[in-house]
């Protein structure tokens, strides 16, 4: 709480209002008394200007470009760090020492195998279906299959439920990979970093050897700990929403996963990579700059605009840089996707439009190019995200189960509908 108050005017009346400060970051106007004083709410559809809550894990100065997991920059995490020890960082709030991390990353590891039983439950889904959607199914599923960890008011079961929920996402959608390919579920090595694992589980198979190529591995581990949080995004309030009404954490991370699958949010990176094969060549990309511009086209650049950054979203910028990285060790030179997306960049910044309305790349840009030069189908994208996402989305939702102010999230509405009126019989319609 500050000194500062905010003075409301209503007609006659001055209604005063606490402001609240955060360690960094724009102050709050505290109105949770506002319907009680004025019988008015508040209408901001979209939270462009509403903080839903308080968390001290991630930070966003969207006009700076400045992300930060517990302080952290992510420049620097993702130079420095493992996805790991940021799994640790974000669950934990600081970075283990060397027995922490190696503890933490031998109960991960520990952790990765799923219920042989589940195994049955993907037979269910049609090969040809959306990896999303078999992701959704199936991590919402896990509550039917680890009883003993959906008590949320047990801490011990919040712990094991989250630790199972880190190791055990890319062993799910590895299995919705293989499922949709029609080859059979590679079992984790625990002998395997995280993103080595990850890349086992998704690339070998049991006719022939696997080596994990250690570039590409860093490159997946670093594309992990680019999505790792991000604060209140959709999805996160998502995983909030459910959880504030004390559904157990499988509900609520499926519950995030459903929301992650929009194209205005994970699914963007499927989206960013389809257009730019779309444009395919570098003549064509006025055409769809002009359609961008066009009100009367739905057409948006995809990976293109963030809600919160109005400057380069930090991610991009190292996304960018892994591209290129990543295609000049799998000897692919002249990548005309990456022509595409570094030209229509150069383009869309020097247009007034784009200026004007700050919007720059975000991380779901680049990310594409990446992915698919490992190999991994349009398809897997958001999947991937969603793997990397999890350990937010679990620790954003531990955060909350653990604040004596935790409320169940009900917002209110400005109702448009029919005022009370009297039942018409049918005949008489
Ligand atoms: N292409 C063209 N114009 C755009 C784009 C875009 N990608 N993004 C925003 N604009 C325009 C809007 O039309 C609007 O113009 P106007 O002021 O003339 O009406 C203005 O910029 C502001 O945009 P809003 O839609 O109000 O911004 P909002 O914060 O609601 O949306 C969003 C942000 C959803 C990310 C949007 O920029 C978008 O749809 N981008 C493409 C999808 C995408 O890349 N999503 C990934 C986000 S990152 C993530 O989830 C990991």
């Amino acid at each position: 709480m500050t000194d500062k108050v905010a003075k409301l005017v209503i007609g006659d009346q001055t209604h005063e209002f606490p402001v609240m400060s955060g360690s960094v970051g724009p102050d709050v106007i505290d109105i949770r008394t506002l319907y009680a004083k004025t019988g008015m709410f508040t209408y901001d559809p979209g939270f462009t200007s509403t903080a839903a809550c308080d968390s001290a894990i991630t930070y966003i100065d969207g006009d700076k470009g400045e992300l930060l997991y517990r302080g952290y920059p992510i420049d620097q995490l993702s130079e420095k760090s493992s996805y790991v020890e940021v799994c640790y960082l974000l669950l934990y709030g600081e970075l283990p020492n060397k027995t922490q991390l190696a503890e933490f990353d031998k109960v991960v590891s520990r952790h990765t195998m799923v219920h042989e039983q589940m195994h049955y439950f993907y037979r269910g889904f049609r090969r040809d279906a959306h990896p999303m959607a078999i992701m959704t199914g199936v991590v919402g599923a896990m509550a039917a299959f680890y009883h003993d960890s959906t008590d949320i008011s047990d801490s011990r079961q919040r712990e094991i439920a989250s630790i199972r929920m880190i190791a055990k996402m890319p062993t799910i959608a590895a299995m919705a990979y293989k499922y949709s390919v029609g080859q059979p579920f590679v079992y984790p090595r625990n002998d395997l970093d995280y993103a080595s694992n990850f890349l086992h589980m998704c690339f070998s198979v049991p006719a022939e050897e696997y080596k994990v190529n250690p570039t590409i591995a860093k490159a997946m581990d670093l594309i992990f700990t680019l999505h790792a949080d991000h604060e209140q995004n959709a999805s996160t309030s998502t995983v909030r929403l459910a959880g504030s009404s004390d559904a157990n954490p499988f509900a609520c991370i499926a519950a995030g996963v459903a929301c992650l699958w929009g194209p205005a949010h994970g699914g963007a990176n499927e989206a960013a990579l389809n257009m730019l094969k779309e444009i395919g060549t570098v003549d064509r990309i006025p055409e769809f700059i002009a359609r961008a511009k066009d009100k009367s086209d739905p057409f948006k650049l995809m990976g293109f605009g963030h809600r919160v950054y109005k400057n380069f979203d930090p991610r991009a910028t190292v996304m960018q840089k892994t591209a290129k990285e990543v295609l000049d060790l799998l000897g692919v030179h002249d990548n005309p996707t990456l022509q595409v997306a570094q030209a229509l960049e150069k383009i869309a910044l020097e247009d007034p439009y784009f200026i004007e309305r700050k919007l720059y790349p975000n991380v779901d840009f680049y990310s594409g190019i990446i992915l698919e030069a490992i190999g991994f189908p349009t398809s897997m994208f958001t999947v991937l995200f969603s793997v990397a996402r999890t350990v937010g989305w679990i620790s954003q939702w531990k955060e909350m189960i653990g604040d004596p102010q935790k409320k169940i999230g009900r917002p209110r509405q400005l109702y448009n509908g029919a005022p009370a009126r009297d039942y018409i019989p049918v005949d008489k319609r």
